[in-house]
C-alpha cells in the first residue's frame, strides 16, 4: 500500500467530500458541495482550480492510495481566531474533517494527516491547534488537551419557569432570514472577543449552519424550519436566539409533549439574556426544551424558579493543542503576579518540549526557554487543558498527569492560570 498526501481542489473535491462524509454515514450531493466551498470554505468554487492563488489548496488533504487510485483519508484546518482569558485572541487551525476509510484502518493514515496538519499550521504561524472530538479517546496521543466542557440541555418547562422578569425597555421580535443573517452575526461579533473560548465565525460560517431549503424548512414530519428571534434596546440588537420544534413532538393541543430545539442562544449583557428566555419559556404547549453546548457557568440555573428541572449533561467540547508555547502563555492574562519554571514533555511533540520560564505581572508576560531545574513537569495536553481555565492543575495533579514536589508551586500554579471568566466554545466544527 502506497499512500500519499495530496491537497484538494476543484477536480479531486467531491471525491473528498463523499469520503468525508462516508465515514459519518451520509452521502453529500453536488450542491452540497458547491455549498461547502462556497459558503464554509469562501473559497469562489468556480475560482478553486489548481494553481490558483486565490486559494489556500493546503487546508484540506486527502490520502490518496495510488493503487486503488483513490482517497483514502480525509482531513482539513479550517481557520479560526479564539479568545483566551484576558480578552486577546489567537490564530487556531480548526481540525476538521478527519476520517479514515473503513476499508484502510489502523495503517496509520489518520496520524500521516494530523502529523501534515500541525506542521503546516506551524508553518503558517498558527499558535494553537483546536477540534471537536467525535470520540474523546482519539486526540490526547496527538497532544490534545481537553480546554472547554460542553453541557448539553434538557429542561422540563412545564414544572419551571424564570425566577426574573424582563426588564422592559429590551423589545423582543421574530426577524426574517434576511435580517437574521445579518443582526445575528453582528451580534456574535460584539460577544466573541469577550467570552473566554469563543472564535470568530465568518459570514461564510453563518450562511452555512443558517442554510436551509424548502425541504427543511416545510417539511411535514422530523425538524421545523428555524424560527429566528432577536432582542432590541432603543432598536439596537442586542441578543438573539434561534430555535426549531420537533414536529413528531407537536405543539398544536394541550395533550402533546411539546419539544423545542434551541440552536443557539446568546446576549450581550444579562438583561437580554434573561429577556430571550422569558421569551422562550413564554412559548406555549412546550414540554421539553434542548440546548446543547452551553457553558459550565452559564447563568440559567440560577434564573430557574425550579433549578432541578434543568438536567446537564457533561461531555468533551473543545481540544487543544499548542503549537507555539511562547506565543500562547504570553498571550493571556493570568490571575496573579508570579515566577514559575514549566516543563512540557511527552506525546512526540519534540519541537515544543523544554522547560519554559513563566514570569508575569498579570497582563504583561515573559516566557524564555531555559535550563533550569522545573518547578511543575507536565504533558502538552495538560498546559493545553490549564490554559483557557476550564480545567484545574489541581485535578491534573491528582490524576498523575502533573508532577510536582512542593505544594506550595503547584498552588502558585493554581492560582495564576485561574480565571474570572469560566471557557465556553459554541462552535463545533
Ligand atoms: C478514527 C479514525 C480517523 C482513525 O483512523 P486510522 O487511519 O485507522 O488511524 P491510525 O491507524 O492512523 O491510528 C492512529 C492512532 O490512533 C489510534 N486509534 C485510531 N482509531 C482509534 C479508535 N477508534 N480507538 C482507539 N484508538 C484509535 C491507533 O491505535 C493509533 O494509535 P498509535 O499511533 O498511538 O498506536 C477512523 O477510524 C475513522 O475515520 N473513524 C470514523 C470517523 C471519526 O471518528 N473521525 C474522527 C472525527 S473527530
Amino acid at each position: 500500500m502506497s499512500i500519499k498526501i495530496v491537497p484538494i481542489d476543484k477536480t479531486n473535491i467531491q471525491e473528498w467530500r463523499t469520503s468525508v462524509r462516508r465515514v459519518f454515514g451520509d452521502i453529500p450531493s453536488e450542491s452540497d458541495v458547491k455549498r461547502l466551498v462556497n459558503d464554509r470554505l469562501m473559497i469562489p468554487y468556480e475560482d478553486w482550480s489548481k494553481g490558483s492563488e486565490k486559494v489556500d489548496h493546503n487546508r484540506l488533504i486527502g490520502a490518496y492510495d495510488e493503487e486503488t487510485k483513490s482517497i483514502v483519508g480525509t482531513g482539513g484546518a479550517d481557520k479560526f481566531d479564539i479568545t483566551v482569558p484576558g480578552g486577546n485572541s489567537l490564530s487556531m487551525a480548526g481540525i476538521a474533517y478527519m476520517g479514515t476509510a473503513p476499508t484502510h484502518k489502523r495503517k496509520g493514515i489518520f496520524r500521516l494527516m494530523m502529523n501534515n496538519l500541525h506542521s503546516q499550521a506551524k508553518d503558517r504561524g498558527d499558535s494553537l491547534a483546536g477540534l471537536w472530538a467525535s470520540q474523546s479517546l482519539l486526540y490526547s496521543r496527538f497532544g490534545y488537551g481537553l480546554a472547554t466542557l460542553r453541557e448539553d440541555w434538557m429542561i422540563n418547562a412545564k414544572s419551571t419557569q424564570l425566577n426574573k422578569s424582563s426588564d422592559s425597555k429590551i423589545k423582543i421580535r421574530f426577524v426574517n432570514k434576511k435580517l437574521a443573517l445579518k443582526e445575528i452575526p453582528e451580534i456574535y461579533n460584539s460577544v466573541w472577543k469577550k467570552q473566554n473560548g469563543f472564535t470568530d465565525r465568518s459570514q461564510g460560517y453563518w450562511d452555512y449552519l443558517l442554510y436551509e431549503n424548502d425541504n427543511t424548512i416545510y417539511n411535514k414530519s422530523g425538524m421545523s424550519g428555524l424560527f429566528f428571534v432577536i432582542s432590541y434596546v432603543d432598536n439596537k440588537p442586542t441578543g438573539y436566539v434561534f430555535y426549531n420544534i420537533n414536529k413528531e413532538s407537536g405543539i398544536a393541543h394541550e395533550d402533546d409533549k411539546g419539544e423545542l430545539i434551541i440552536q443557539e442562544l446568546v446576549a450581550q449583557d444579562s438583561d437580554s439574556n434573561i429577556a430571550l428566555w422569558n421569551f422562550i419559556f413564554g412559548i406555549e404547549l412546550v414540554e421539553k426544551i434542548i440546548i446543547n453546548r452551553r457553558g459550565s457557568s452559564d447563568p440559567l440555573y440560577f434564573l430557574l424558579e425550579n433549578p432541578r428541572m434543568l438536567s446537564r449533561n457533561i461531555i468533551d467540547g473543545l481540544w487543544v493543542r499548542i503549537i507555539n508555547p511562547i506565543k500562547m502563555l504570553e498571550s493571556r492574562s493570568y490571575n496573579s503576579t508570579g515566577k514559575l519554571i514549566l516543563e512540557i514533555k511527552g506525546q512526540n511533540q519534540d519541537d515544543i518540549e523544554g522547560i519554559y520560564s513563566l514570569e508575569t505581572d498579570g497582563v504583561n508576560s515573559e516566557v524564555k526557554k531555559v535550563k533550569s531545574k522545573p518547578d511543575i513537569s507536565m504533558r502538552p495536553s495538560d498546559m493545553s487543558s490549564c490554559f483557557f481555565g476550564g480545567i484545574t492543575p489541581y485535578e491534573l495533579y491528582k490524576s498523575n498527569n502533573i508532577r510536582c514536589s512542593d505544594s506550595k508551586k503547584l498552588e502558585l500554579f493554581s492560582n495564576m492560570f485561574s480565571v474570572f471568566q469560566t471557557p465556553w466554545c459554541n462552535t463545533d466544527f
